[in-house]
């Protein structure tokens, strides 16, 4: 099969059967691929620092990495794009897909950065202490907000946005990254969405290195 392939969702199919199918797929896509993203690749010496995004004046040079690669949160926000648009409405009017990372410039690591998405383009950091990000990530707990404006501290990076779901992606106990999914329709989302969601953080947190 072409990679391609996955993300083929045939017409008619139920919201969980498209999750089944998501899965399968997350799963076979990301057979023999550990990196979310990045490749811990050394830096040589004569390169500017100053470039690299996660540099920070504290880190030493041998703790650098550089952005290489996009492979399995990129194929994850890939496929859930494209199942998202072969579902009826509420489905239908998901209006961004992706993921929030642990930054790892960010002294303390309370801070998030954007990773792979699809959708508009949206605000590269988010503290804990900030948005339904920040709150999934904060307390390691799924958040399914029906209308995005009653809450408190909402980071609208999209003004079409009215609902959305963030599932926390733990590795060991840590979280790790958040699934965002927005919505441009309120109360786009349900518990079959809340456990789908909650599967493929689990086959994320379990099957990259973070
Ligand atoms: N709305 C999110 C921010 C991320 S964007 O919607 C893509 C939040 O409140 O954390």
């Amino acid at each position: 099969m072409v990679h391609a392939d996955a993300s083929a969702f045939p017409s008619g199919i139920t919201k969980r059967e498209a999750y089944a199918q998501l899965l399968e797929q997350a799963r076979s896509l990301f057979e023999g691929q550990r990196n979310w993203v990045w490749y811990n690749l050394p830096i040589p010496p004569s390169f500017p620092l100053t470039l690299i995004p996660s540099f920070h004046p504290t880190h030493a040079h041998s703790e650098l990495t550089t952005e290489t690669a996009r492979s399995n949160l990129a194929n994850a926000a890939s496929l859930l794009w494209h199942m998202y648009a072969s579902l009826p409405s509420p489905s239908s009017a998901v209006n961004w897909a992706g993921f929030y990372v642990l930054d790892p410039s960010s002294p303390q690591r309370q801070q998030l950065i954007l990773g792979p998405f699809h959708g508009r383009p949206a605000c590269t950091t988010i503290p804990f202490t900030r948005g339904v990000c920040g709150a999934a990530a904060s307390t390691r707990t799924t958040q399914l907000v029906p209308d995005v404006e009653r809450f408190p501290g909402h980071v609208a990076c999209d003004g079409a946005t009215r609902s959305e779901v963030v599932v926390p992606i733990l590795n060991a106990g840590t979280c790790v990254a958040v699934l965002d999914v927005d919505c441009a329709v309120a109360a786009g989302f349900d518990g079959v969405d809340v456990e789908g969601l909650e599967g493929l953080a689990r086959v994320l947190g379990e099957g990259c290195d973070f």
